[in-house]
């Protein structure tokens, strides 16, 4: 295990006023371009792949090629299980060496969700993974979409309420909390603005770290504004995706003859690259670990 831990770094990046960017990938490609990124701006990186893009690429296949990397280029990389949606899936995470698990439990009741998130954090932490963060408002949009709609309508009082979040966070023990305060996942022309008082309200009353999903496309100001105030890491995954299916799209078709992987990528991983180091210059984690 890595001397300095998840936890840590969230920790350190609450009380300094940055956030982690939670990077996810189901390409090699990807990585690679994430990689170089936090390796170039000296970032701690948290590495993500939800359900499908693990099972596109395997649990053990996935921790394995991280691994490698972690040997490799001298930096702290995690690894977090992403909208993980059963007790099966997080404890085949676990064994495969993911070092953080999300338990997205918000499809069921409340109080459902919350025995089987405590179930998942006394597993977890009995196996040493030092962040499990659970959820119980499912975040709206959908999944990497570059959605034709100008933005979505977001009803305030579905937001996450103060009060139902402490109590999740103490009867679950959860180390880390994704809130709904008006990110979504998905990029729309206009993504909603984030309900900043309500994110206050939560921190003041709630006893964990707070994280928040639907990186891609959230207007700046408002996710700096989060981050100051104590969001200590934030999923990005459709941006990058983005960038990589275009820039391929662009290579393939400017050079329709060539069939040679390792001359078809560069561009791509150079434009994953481009997105992850915005991220990560803008989120404030560059020079943090
Ligand atoms: P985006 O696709 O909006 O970046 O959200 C990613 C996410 O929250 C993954 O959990």
């Amino acid at each position: 295990m890595q001397r300095k831990d998840l936890k840590y770094y969230y920790g350190k990046a609450e009380k300094e006023g940055w956030a982690m960017a939670q990077f996810n990938f189901s390409s090699d490609e990807q990585l690679k371009g994430i990689v170089q990124a936090a390796v170039k701006l000296r970032s701690p990186l948290l590495l993500g792949t939800s359900e499908g893009d693990s099972g596109f690429l395997g649990l053990e296949q996935t921790s394995a090629l991280v691994d490698a990397y972690r040997e490799k280029v001298g930096i702290p990389i995690f690894l977090n299980l992403d909208h993980g949606h059963s007790i099966e899936i997080v404890e085949q995470a676990i064994e495969a060496g993911y070092d953080a698990v999300h338990f997205d439990g918000s499809r069921l009741p409340f109080e459902e969700n919350v025995q089987i998130t405590k179930r998942i954090v006394e597993l977890a932490h009995n196996r040493s993974v030092s962040v499990v963060e659970g959820e119980f408002q499912e975040v709206p949009g959908k999944h990497s979409t570059l959605h034709e709609e100008e933005t979505l309508k977001l009803k305030a009082d579905e937001f996450t309420d103060p009060e139902q979040a402490a109590r999740f966070v103490k009867e679950t023990g959860v180390d880390a909390l994704a809130v709904l305060i008006g990110t979504v996942h998905g990029v729309y022309k206009q993504n909603p603005r984030l309900d900043l008082i309500r994110l206050q309200k939560i921190r003041k009353q709630v006893q964990s770290f707070l994280v928040l999903h639907g990186g891609s496309g959230t207007p700046p100001k408002d996710l700096l504004a989060a981050i100051k105030q104590g969001v200590v890491k934030v999923n990005v995954s459709t941006e990058l995706r983005a960038a990589f299916t275009e820039q391929l799209r662009k290579t393939l078709a400017a050079n329709p003859k060539e069939i040679t992987p390792y001359n078809i990528f560069p561009p791509v991983v150079e434009q994953v690259q481009k997105v992850a180091e915005k991220k990560i210059m803008f989120f404030g984690s560059s020079q943090k670990i």
